[in-house]
């Protein structure tokens, strides 16, 4: 095997045996379920690895992570990861975090043909359209990427909003509120947008849904 990847392998064993001497019940506990408070949604990026730079501990997060953070409501893969955590993890808090510097959100901002994925920052141009005034308005090219960043994060969070599973659970007084955040890849800081997805009222009204589907009776 390729000595980088035993690497890996040799941390692991190393990991489990630290966490085990540390706390013999470590590993039985998290065997019994899990019941973390915050959905995490975030770049695949490398460099923005959730657990370690918020210091969350293994059950505390739910995680999911994709190229520029984005909530695309027909992805199948973000809808599973947030009915399963909204409504059967029941967590308390999304938090949407995005980063300066991120590869996709400079790609969209671009022209150039990178191939597949330009069909995926289709979805991050259409932000920039949202905004193409003040993103326009911008010309230093690196405070324009970083405001992007920002405004994309925050259209994701409303796109949260927007959304069948987190309209539901606010009519069923559920607990749940949506924080759209940026990292620093230079300093290591998180940067809280304090923009935030409470209720409906967040959102314009058309996006407003009424009371659940009633279930349709086969006769
Ligand atoms: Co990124």
């Amino acid at each position: 095997m390729e000595k980088s990847i035993s690497k890996l392998l040799e941390n692991n064993k190393s990991w489990a045996i630290r966490k085990k001497n540390n706390d013999p019940d470590f590993f039985n506990d998290l065997a019994n379920g899990q019941s973390p408070d915050y959905l995490w949604i975030g770049c695949s990026d490398s460099r923005v690895p959730a657990e370690v730079i918020t210091g969350a501990k293994p059950g505390e997060l739910f995680v999911h992570r994709n190229i520029a953070n984005m909530v695309v409501h027909s992805d199948m893969n973000l809808l599973s990861v947030l009915s399963y955590a909204v409504e059967v993890l029941k967590v308390k808090h999304i938090i949407v975090c995005g980063h300066y510097e991120c590869g996709g959100v400079m790609a969209a901002m671009g022209n150039k043909q990178y191939g597949l994925i330009d069909n995926w920052l289709r979805h991050i141009k259409d932000v920039y359209r949202y905004h193409h005034k003040e993103l326009d308005s911008i010309s230093d090219t690196n405070t324009r990427a970083r405001r992007f960043v920002e405004l994309n994060v925050t259209e994701q969070v409303r796109d949260l909003g927007k959304s069948s599973i987190v309209q539901n659970a606010w009519k069923k007084k559920q607990s749940l509120h949506i924080h759209g955040w940026v990292y620093d890849i230079k300093d290591g800081v998180i940067n809280d947008l304090k923009v935030s997805a409470t209720s409906p009222e967040d959102l314009h009204a058309v996006y407003h849904l009424d009371n659940e589907i009633e279930t349709v009776k086969v006769k």
